[in-house]
């Protein structure tokens, strides 16, 4: 009786891993964001409208101009009229896409800075991901209604060591 309870307890301990990680994994989907031109890139968002970017940064999902494109799959479509401008900039070693959004879209927080998603390290949040590209960086700044994102080859031209900066000196573009 003994060994049975152990051999039992310790099929359960593996059952509860097991349904842990089958839980951490499915509801998040793809961690994978694209640039690919003015029509087609992503950007983090919060999982839950009204989030500060900064609160989101572990959490955080993608969110495309289209759903589930080939290059990011899984990813939301962003709510129509959030994404009011966007300029992008492509060269031998980084793509880009700079421009405005509406907030009220989202239900973003007017008062709020921004925040920077990533993949330096872990990555925030934690698996994201530009595909094709070595390095992202990606901020979004509620306040003044801009958001930007590079994906990089060569990282050191995808700066993520500086995030309260913000997009206009992290990543230079039109921001009009
Ligand atoms: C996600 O991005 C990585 C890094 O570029 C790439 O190796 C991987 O194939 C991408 N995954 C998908 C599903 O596109």
């Amino acid at each position: 009786m003994v060994k049975l309870s152990g051999v039992l307890f310790i099929l359960a301990a593996i059952a509860s891993t097991n349904a842990a990680v089958l839980y951490r994994r499915a509801p998040t989907g793809g961690l994978n964001v694209t640039v690919e031109s003015e029509q087609l890139f992503c950007s983090f968002l919060p999982k839950t409208q009204g989030e500060t970017i900064g609160a989101s940064e572990s959490d955080a999902v993608p969110y495309c101009t289209q759903a589930n494109p080939p290059n990011a799959p899984g990813a939301t479509a962003f709510p129509d009229g959030f994404i009011k401008t966007a300029h992008f900039v492509t060269t031998d070693t980084y793509v880009q896409v700079t421009g405005t959004m509406d907030i009220t879209k989202f239900g973003l927080d007017p008062t709020d800075g921004g925040g920077q998603y990533d993949n330096q390290g872990e990555g925030s949040p934690p698996g994201a991901l530009c595909t094709g590209y070595e390095k992202f960086v990606n901020l979004v700044e509620p306040s003044d209604g801009i958001y930007c994102i590079r994906c990089c080859k060569n990282p050191d031209e995808c700066d993520t060591g500086k995030s309260t900066e913000g997009c206009h000196t992290i990543i230079p573009g039109d921001y009009s």
